[in-house]
């Protein structure tokens, strides 16, 4: 409440009609929908296709200030540098839990109790085999195939691999009315993932795969299935980097509504099946603007080579021609939590496996932006990417397997996404509204009657190039 009339509302007049809305305030957030009550006749020369007399739409590109969904699940005070999943400080996730342990919070609401985690590990590492069938079509992928690419075509597959747990095949609210069945695709789901990620690496070095283990922890089968090669006694990876990959994947597994979550919500919300969902949401994830802004980092750092040339390139981004990869976040105007905490087991993996030369190259780098007034007066500050790929680089993953990294536990978020949804009672389809500022109505012109334009690369109206073969364009 504020000094006032004391009332949680806002309220709105529209200066076209003079007509008066209030618009009830809940949880800080106003519907966006009680904008339509605010319609008008067409202003004088108004394009018809403003829809004026329907209602006041909302423009928000890019989703600046636009809540999606409510949500029990995370909390960002981006202002503070603060996050928590389900009440629970990350801080304290990091220290004293486990990945799996957390990803069981996330989906279901409270931390396990001791019989429900262990049942719960359990299944998740005995439903980590895929398919044989799967295992042949990932197998004929291109060899030097982004492992992001592979990682979302397993998933799109994997849709092909289940058709009981396919709402389009077995009723559309198969999920909302058999728990049963929702809860084995998360445990399925968690499980390949690891296993698919395994898989993209072996590809990429010409091995075999390795079947899975139970016996293992999470981290540690997927470190496993990785490097598994001859030994007589079944190799074991090093408990310490399992350990700092364990904590790496709590810090990543969930972040609310990213652009990646809020693809999972999305496309859940149309009820499609959630291996088809998990393949969307980790498409969004691939790109440099989220989740491949770790790799970005690394290949900027490799750019940037030496500390002598930070100067330089702070300049090149301060003239837009650089991005300063692993600073900056929709959310967060102070330093990312999780980047504090990822420092810390970046130098627990140093230990293991040797400095990563990059690192004074990043100190430099993140200390000379902290210093300059064109990153703090925009409240630039470094984000999780920023150590995580320099952690990857010391422990010897290829560049383009970083986001496979990350992908990998965030699947435990998007599932927690998709199960609030479809349990709410709530569920639908998400639709966004748009404006439109195309021509207006126009009648078709026959070809022959279309004069000839000029060509214009700007309106994307442009004669296009022969895309096939030179030695192709020989006609007879
Ligand atoms: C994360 C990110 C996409 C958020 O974007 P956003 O919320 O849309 O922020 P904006 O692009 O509006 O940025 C606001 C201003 O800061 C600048 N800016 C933002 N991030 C920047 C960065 N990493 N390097 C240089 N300038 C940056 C923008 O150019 C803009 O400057 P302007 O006011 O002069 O136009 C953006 O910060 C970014 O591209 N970061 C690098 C990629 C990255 O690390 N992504 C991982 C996110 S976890």
């Amino acid at each position: 409440m504020t000094a006032g009339s004391g009332r949680s509302s806002v309220t709105v007049t529209d200066n076209r009609t003079g007509k008066t809305i209030e618009v009830p305030i809940a949880d800080n957030a106003i519907p966006a929908t009680a904008f339509l009550a605010l319609k008008a006749p067409y202003a004088p020369g108004e394009r018809e296709e403003n829809d004026t007399p329907y209602g006041l739409r909302v423009l928000d590109p890019s989703f600046m200030n636009t809540a999606m969904i409510q949500s029990a699940i995370t909390y960002i005070d981006g202002n503070k540098g603060f996050l928590m999943h389900r009440g629970y400080p990350i801080e304290q996730l990091a220290e004293k839990s486990t990945f799996l342990e957390t990803a069981y919070l996330l989906i279901y609401g409270e931390l396990p109790s001791a019989k429900q985690y262990g049942l719960w590990q359990w299944e998740i590492m005995h439903h980590t085999f895929v398919a044989d069938d799967l295992a042949k079509m990932l197998k004929n992928m291109r060899y030097d195939a982004h492992p992001m690419s592979i990682f979302i075509s397993a998933f799109a597959a994997m849709a092909a691999f289940a058709p009981e747990a396919n709402p389009a095949l077995q009723g559309r609210d198969m999920y909302v009315q058999n728990k049963d069945v929702m809860n084995k695709q998360i445990v399925r789901i968690l499980g390949k993932a690891t296993t698919i990620a395994a898989m993209a690496y072996r590809l990429r070095i010409g091995r075999p795969f390795n079947a899975p283990r139970a016996d293992l922890s999470y981290t540690e089968n997927l470190l496993y299935m990785m490097d598994h090669m001859a030994e007589p006694n079944a190799y074991r990876p090093d408990p310490r980097l399992a350990k700092a990959l364990d904590v790496l994947f709590i810090l990543h597994a969930d972040h609310e509504m990213n652009c990646s979550t809020s693809t999972m919500v999305h496309v859940g919300s149309s009820l499609v099946d959630p291996y088809s969902c998990v393949a969307a949401a980790s498409a969004a994830l691939y790109g440099p603007l989220h989740g491949g802004a770790n790799e970005a980092v690394i290949r900027m750092l490799t750019k940037i080579g030496a500390v002598e040339n930070v100067p330089a390139f702070l300049e090149a981004v301060k003239a837009k021609k650089e991005l300063l990869f692993g600073f900056g976040h929709r959310v967060y105007r102070e330093t990312d939590p999780r980047s504090k905490i990822i420092r810390q087991v970046a130098d627990m993996v140093f230990d293991v496996c040797g400095r990563e030369q990059l690192i004074e190259v990043a100190i430099a780098l993140k200390d000379a932006a902290l210093r300059d007034e064109y990153f703090t007066s925009r409240k630039l500050y470094p984000n999780v990417d920023y150590w995580s790929g320099l952690i990857y680089k010391a422990m010897g993953f290829p560049l383009d397997f970083y986001p496979v990294l990350f992908v990998v536990p965030r699947v435990a978020g998007y599932l927690a996404h998709w199960k609030q949804q479809l349990d709410s009672g709530k569920n639908k389809i998400s639709r966004p509204r748009q404006v439109y500022v195309g021509p207006p109505r126009r009648d078709y012109v026959p070809l022959d009657q279309r004069p000839d334009r000029a060509v214009s690369s700007a309106s994307g109206l442009v004669d296009l190039p022969h895309y096939m073969s030179k030695r192709r364009l020989h006609k007879i």
